[in-house]
């Protein structure tokens, strides 16, 4: 595989879809049992995020050059409050090629990625590669006032351990329980 710069995707979704997919999730209830209060965002994932997933799979293919990859998971994050933020970091999940999609906004908050900003406007996206490049955020613009929705599509190679081993083993890549514990969770296979 070979790392391109990261690419912002306009119009990601045709208009009918995208404003399904806003409306949908513009009206969810944010539950507080969503909220993970260290990045002041309402996180979760649905059928319709799943199914958004499913169509974007001829997108991911072309824009990364892969013929193979397939959907890993999707997750839905809304970021509201005093202080949102997403510190600077690669992620560690099945996370290899990610498009990440701006839903709705009251004011861009822009990406960072390997150092460099990127401003996402509604059913815009950028797509990187979540586990090699770098990205967080600067600090939330006027915190209190507003609020950012975002979704994280990500995507795999078959061969991916998300895949083979199944998404339990991120335990494993985290350090969190050893091979052998995660084997003996799941019958040695
Ligand atoms: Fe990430």
């Amino acid at each position: 595989m070979k790392v391109q710069d990261p690419r912002i995707i306009k119009n990601l979704f045709s208009d009918e879809d995208y404003n399904k997919l806003k409306t949908h999730l513009y009206n969810r209830p944010k539950l507080q049992e969503n909220f993970d209060p260290s990045f002041e965002r309402y996180c979760f994932n649905d059928g319709l995020i799943n199914e958004y997933m499913q169509k974007l799979i001829p997108v991911a293919r072309e824009i990364f050059g892969s013929d193979t990859l397939l959907p890993s998971y999707g997750l839905f994050a809304h970021y509201e409050g005093k202080n949102p933020n997403l510190f600077t970091h690669k992620d560690d999940n099945a996370c290899t090629y990610t498009i990440d999609m701006c839903v709705y906004q009251t004011e861009p908050w822009d990406l960072n990625v390997d150092g460099k900003p990127y401003t996402l406007q509604e059913n815009e996206a950028l797509a990187y590669y979540g586990n090699d490049q770098l990205h967080g955020r600067d600090t939330f613009p006027n915190p209190g006032k507003q609020y950012v929705a975002m979704i994280f599509f990500h995507f795999v190679e078959p061969d991916h351990w998300w895949f083979t081993k199944g998404q339990e083993y991120v335990n494993v890549v985290r350090g969190q329980i050893t091979e052998e514990q995660w084997k003996e969770n799941n019958g040695n296979k």
